[in-house]
């Protein structure tokens, strides 16, 4: 089993997006697969995936009241996952000592453990980055992006966790932006992935569809089967998702679900 947090020091670069598609990817190649939400405080996946039916999060684990294996829920691609709460009140006495051993429990019935982590570098990002054996740097190819990810590889480097490499997203191709071989260069990292800024991203965020399902051809999709393929080592065979009518229900619907008020 390998386990890979995705992490970037700078907020909004794509930590969500990638971990979420990547292993829908990967899934979808046949590989078992859980996507754990490690962003305690502003958890994203069950967003992203438009799904709330999800009782048990990370939370409850980690506030000693459940078993890891009780918070792993079925999403597309037969990939799994783990979500954060969505509910505000959950934010309670959380003990971020119990992570680690909660991702060994996915251990044995998983290829790959991929860990979503928050942003900047308080004490939860440090939890998820500890309880992962490998990390891979999400940045943008922008200087304030590249200055949070050597913090971000300075952080892995004190804890021994092995740096995989840098995911480039949301590249533009523009004069304007650091170009690869510097990025690499100051990162002493190879790049591992190049994601285009691709206008289906932020629409199948908006509509709740992850883009690797709802728009497979799109420039964004096809750059994350390069990366999957990279990071996995083999040339995979990805299955085309055939999305189950009724799976993604309308935004109204959700947010009444989760934030209506009784
Ligand atoms: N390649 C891309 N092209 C266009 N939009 C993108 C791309 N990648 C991500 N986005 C959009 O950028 C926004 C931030 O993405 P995301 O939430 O995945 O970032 P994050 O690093 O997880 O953020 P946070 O630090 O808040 O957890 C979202 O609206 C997402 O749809
Ligand atoms: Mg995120």
């Amino acid at each position: 089993m390998r386990s890979i947090v995705f992490a970037s020091g700078k907020g909004g670069v794509g930590k969500s997006t990638v971990t979420l598609n990547l292993g829908l990817t990967l899934a979808a190649a046949g590989k078992r697969v859980v996507v754990v939400d490690a962003d305690l405080e502003m958890a994203n996946i069950g967003i992203l995936l438009g799904i709330d039916a999800t009782p048990i999060s990370l939370h409850n684990v980690l506030s000693g009241e459940n078993e890891m294996q009780d918070a792993v829920y079925a999403g597309p691609n037969n990939m799994r996952y783990v979500p954060a709460s969505l509910s505000p009140e959950k934010m309670e006495r959380l003990d971020l000592d119990k992570l680690p051993s909660a991702i060994k429990k996915l251990d044995d019935s998983s290829d790959f453990v991929l860990i979503d982590c928050p942003p900047g570098l308080g004490p939860s990002a440090v939890a998820a980055i500890k309880s992962a054996k490998e990390i891979v740097i999400v940045s943008t190819p922008e200087p304030s992006a590249l200055a949070d990810a050597l913090k971000v590889r300075a952080l892995a480097e004190r804890h021994g966790v092995k740096i995989v490499g840098v995911v480039l997203n949301m590249v533009l191709g523009d004069r304007s932006e650091i170009k690869k071989e510097d990025f690499e260069t100051v990162m002493e990292v190879p790049i591992i992935g190049l994601l285009p800024e691709d206008v289906e991203v932020r629409r199948s965020a908006a509509l709740q569809v992850p883009v690797i399902i709802r728009a497979p051809g799109t420039a964004f999709s096809r750059a994350m089967r390069l990366l999957a393929s990279r990071l996995s080592g083999e040339k995979l065979a990805i299955q085309e998702t055939k999305v189950k009518k009724g799976l993604f229900s309308s935004i109204m619907e959700f947010f009444g679900r989760i934030f209506g008020r009784k």
